[in-house]
């Protein structure tokens, strides 16, 4: 569990008279969500780390793998509690799960206020409205095609922070037989691009320099929009207009990674040398099944063209284990692919049933115990070839941006991605230095700065 009052800790809390605390679980998209509906009741609400304190609770699900719902109902016991203590407290579910429970939430959980959707949270202030009105039980859960996210203009709630992200769109289209996320977040809807440049301008003017653009498939970011921009145009949109920014984007879907997109590694001087690109499995007969519309030999090529056009690139990945039918000769050729690629970091899941999902009415689910033996091999393959592909770095010189500083050790980033650790001074937050890298751990760079 994220609680979100963390990233704000610098904020001012005296304008607004009540208190917010958001919980937040799962991906850097439910983050943004969160920052959106802190950002929209500011001048209302002020956030509170303390949830004692609080007179509005908001928890941010996520659905995308195992029990979140019977995590959901353990956090809520938890606080009913407080409003035992004080009657006025009003909570809130918004996110994923929300979206999946619906009303039916209220029948296990009566004592909550109001849930809402990934759409709905945009109108959370007249649902608000309701509440003080005296309604009861209010929930927002409309997910249309005509949906747009719509653009806040109100400051963000947050101060000092080097690296944001920025959502480009929301939804997805694709319908991969093991995911919910076409379920809870609806179609594909991408945000205008003067919308996207804006919020980017109001970013840098608060000191961000990093910046990471977020969406379920960027890679398709433009559809529907109605006018002719794709995702290649609008990074390059940005580079022009923010040349002093690092830039980065995710997720993207491998069958939609076009040479064009490759191009920008190697063209744009602000996209950093770094692609997550999720492959989930290394077999032809399960991409198959997961609707991934590319093969191991189509991935591999996508790989290669990426490392001719920018021969440092890093790239991370997301394997999924134990997906319906996966035998041992299909997990093995997913071993196969960690080990011809070379993966800098991956994400392994083992699969997880998720309700309403094609693959989880498959008939030949995996045995619990046979994906549990299969992550921890994938892992330890996958941990070994990390290291060694961080350990390409001791010894060498990169400059960092550095994010943050508490008690003398400053913690930084490379164009790469690489998470970099040292001694320094505070004031060199947010500023590029450089950097002798004396060792690699299994997910972060030990460094020295160099004067
Ligand atoms: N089971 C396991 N992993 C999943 N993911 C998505 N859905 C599931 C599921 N049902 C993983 C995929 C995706 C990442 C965000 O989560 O690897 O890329
Ligand atoms: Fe889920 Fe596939 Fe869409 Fe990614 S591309 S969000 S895995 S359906």
């Amino acid at each position: 569990m994220k609680s979100l009052i963390r990233e704000y800790d610098q904020v001012s809390v005296t304008k607004a008279p009540k208190r917010l605390h958001i919980i937040t679980f799962g991906c850097q998209m439910n983050e943004y969500d969160s920052q959106r509906m802190a950002q929209m009741l500011m001048g209302r609400y002020s956030l509170t780390p303390n949830l004692e304190e609080a007179d509005l609770i908001i928890v941010n699900t996520c659905s995308i793998r195992e029990k979140a719902e019977h995590k959901l109902y353990s956090l809520l016991g938890r606080l009913k509690r407080l409003k035992r203590k004080n009657p006025a407290l009003k909570l809130g579910v918004a996110g994923c799960v929300a979206q999946q429970l619906g009303d039916r939430l209220f029948e296990k959980a009566p004592y909550v206020d109001f849930v809402i959707g990934p759409q709905g949270l945009y109108r959370l202030v007249e649902l608000l409205d309701g509440l003080e009105q005296g309604d009861l039980h209010l929930s927002d859960v409309q997910l249309t095609k005509e949906f747009h996210i719509p653009y806040i203009d109100a400051p963000l709630p947050r101060k000092g922070d080097i690296r944001a992200f920025v959502t480009i769109m929301q939804g997805c289209d694709n319908f991969c037989t093991y995911c919910i996320v076409p379920y809870v977040r609806g179609r594909e809807i991408s945000r205008p691009a003067d919308h996207i440049i804006r919020e980017i301008e109001s970013l840098v003017e608060q000191g961000v320099r990093d910046i990471t653009l977020l969406g379920q498939n960027v890679n398709s970011y433009g559809k529907g929009l109605g006018h002719n921009i794709d995702f290649p145009s609008l990074l390059e949109r940005i580079d022009n207009s923010f040349p002093d920014i690092r830039l980065r984007f995710t997720t993207s879907h491998p069958k939609d990674l076009s040479d064009e997109l490759i191009d920008c590694f190697s063209r744009l001087g602000t996209l950093c040398e770094h692609l997550h690109l999720p492959v989930q499995s290394g077999s032809d007969k399960i991409l198959k099944r997961m609707n991934r519309h590319y093969n191991s030999s189509q991935y591999l090529e996508r790989v290669e063209r990426l490392r001719k056009t920018c021969p440092d690139i890093t790239i991370t990945t997301d394997l999924i284990v134990g997906f319906p039918g996966e035998s041992q000769e299909d997990y093995q050729e997913t071993l196969e692919l960690i080990k011809a690629v070379r993966f800098d970091q991956a994400f392994a899941f083992k699969y997880s049933p998720r309700p309403g999902t094609a693959a989880a009415k498959f008939t030949d689910q995996v045995e619990e115990d046979v994906k549990s033996e299969r992550l921890t091999r994938l892992l330890e393959l996958q941990n070994q070839i990390g290291l060694e592909q961080y350990k390409r770095f001791e010894g060498k010189t990169c400059e960092v941006l550095v994010e943050k500083c508490q008690d003398s050790r400053l913690t930084a980033r490379t164009r790469w991605n690489h998470v970099v650790n040292m001694e320094g001074d505070s004031d060199l937050v947010g500023r590029l230095i450089n950097v002798y890298i004396e060792r690699a751990c299994h997910h972060s760079l030990i460094g020295r700065i160099l004067h």
